[in-house]
């Protein structure tokens, strides 16, 4: 009997992978669902979205359409509302957010290179997608840390059951796990509405884009505006962190890298591929499918093993190695597939290219403590360190050195 593949508490259990994808690429777990393990698999099961619904929550549990997240809303609706998303979060939009990034991170650091260390993950990692988001969303900076706190609290809450009724309904909605924000949320989009100049935001863009002649409701805005702090927030911490820990474990890949400063979007792209921040993708089977042999019957839950499709030999050599020279290095799954392939792809590998290359202008040398053991974070579908304490040598703003 193998690991639970969906049990990534003690980390991705990548040996177990390995043997799934070998010996059992439809397998069982102790839960009762299924797995997949193969990428050919998993890509096309993504794209299969007649058979396979995303399920963020515990089973039984349903919510009103308008409070659905755009992951479980299913098609037509989904493309008109991921339409809009789209216009919100469009890449030439995207591109002009690069100085904003580069000046938080550079702030940031100026208190770690200070300091002369600390825990990368709380002091670097956690504030930048969180901030970013709120920028990207207009939201007066000044609270722009209360959007890191907002999104733990919403991640945490999509698979609770605590709140269902006993009809299946999940009782309090956004609403009711996190009402500070949807307050705040609902403000925004109501003084944009009530502004003859409303600032050029995602919140003003949602209200504006329609679909067919379409517009969100009040409620489906603020659903899916959170949905995007989430999203967009749980995922990248976890790349930068993965990012960061890769250089601060491996002090000859840190000095090519301060050499071929050109290697940085690669090194991104490898650690997607090596490191997905999102192991896996839960949905619910919703008629009965055979797949390598196996019948995977309709009302069970099956998990698409994005980390494990990353490593699958028949894609790539050595796929357990970190390795710069992939010539296929983007075909990982990291962002997912088919109708419902990650929008905002092109911010997160932004934020990464950016976290990296700023961190490596500032900091000459940095050492992971000695007996760091990597803790992983404790969101079961994410992964990431909990921690990342570091002792560096940096430079003050503008005065790095050149690379040597
Ligand atoms: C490294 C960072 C990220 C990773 C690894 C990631 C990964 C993914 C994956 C795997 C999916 C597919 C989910 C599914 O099929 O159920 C997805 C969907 C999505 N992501 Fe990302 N994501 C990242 C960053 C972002 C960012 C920065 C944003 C936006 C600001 C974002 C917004 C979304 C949205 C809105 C969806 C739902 C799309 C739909 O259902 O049509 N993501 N992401």
């Amino acid at each position: 009997m193998v690991a639970d593949p969906l049990d990534a508490s003690a980390g991705v259990p990548y040996e177990a992978l390995a043997e799934l994808r070998t010996v059992c690429p439809v397998s069982r777990t102790p839960s009762g669902a299924y797995f997949l393990a193969r990428r050919d698999d998993v890509l096309a099961a993504t794209k299969n979205i007649a058979v396979f619904q995303a399920s963020f929550r515990a089973a039984g549990v349903v919510v009103p359409a308008e409070e659905q997240l755009i992951s479980e809303i299913p098609e037509p609706r989904h493309g008109k509302i991921r339409r809009i998303i789209n216009s919100a979060i469009a890449q030439h939009r995207i591109s002009r957010v690069e100085p904003f990034v580069r000046a938080l991170c550079h702030e940031l650091l100026d208190q770690i290179v200070a300091r002369g260390g600390g825990d990368l993950v709380a002091d670097y990692v956690t504030p930048i997608p969180a901030t970013v988001i709120a920028h990207l969303l207009g939201v007066d900076p000044a609270d722009h840390a209360r959007f890191a706190e907002w999104s733990d609290i919403v991640v945490q809450s999509t698979y609770a059951t605590k709140n269902r009724r006993a009809d299946g309904v999940d009782g309090e909605g956004l609403a009711g796990v996190a009402p500070d924000f949807t307050a705040y949320l609902d403000a925004m989009i109501a003084e944009r509405k009530a502004s003859a100049d409303p600032p050029d935001d995602f919140v003003t863009r949602l209200i504006n884009t329609e679909v067919d002649g379409e517009h969100l409701t009040e409620l489906g805005m603020r659903t899916q505006l959170a949905f995007l702090l989430m999203s967009g927030n749980e995922t990248t911490r976890h790349l930068i962190a993965n990012l960061l820990e890769t250089v601060c474990t491996d002090a000859a890949l840190f000095a090519r890298l301060r050499a071929e400063r050109e290697l940085v979007p690669t090194l991104v792209e490898e650690s997607l591929r090596h490191d997905p921040p999102i192991h896996v993708l839960m949905r619910d089977c919703l008629a009965d499918i055979t797949i390598e042999g196996v019948t995977i019957p309709a009302g069970v839950k099956v998990g698409f093993g994005l980390a494990s499709a990353n490593r699958d030999e028949r894609t790539y050599g050595d796929p357990d190695e970190f390795r710069l020279d992939r010539p296929n290095a983007k075909d990982h799954l990291a962002f997912g597939g088919g109708p419902h392939v990650c929008p905002g792809a092109s911010l997160a590998r932004l934020e990464g290219r950016v976290a990296l290359d700023v961190f490596i202008d500032r900091v000459h040398e940095a050492r992971i403590d000695i007996g760091y053991q990597r803790e992983p974070v404790p969101v079961f579908w994410a992964n990431g360190p909990r921690r990342l304490p570091v002792t560096l040598t940096g430079a003050a703003r503008g005065t790095s050195r050149p690379n040597c």
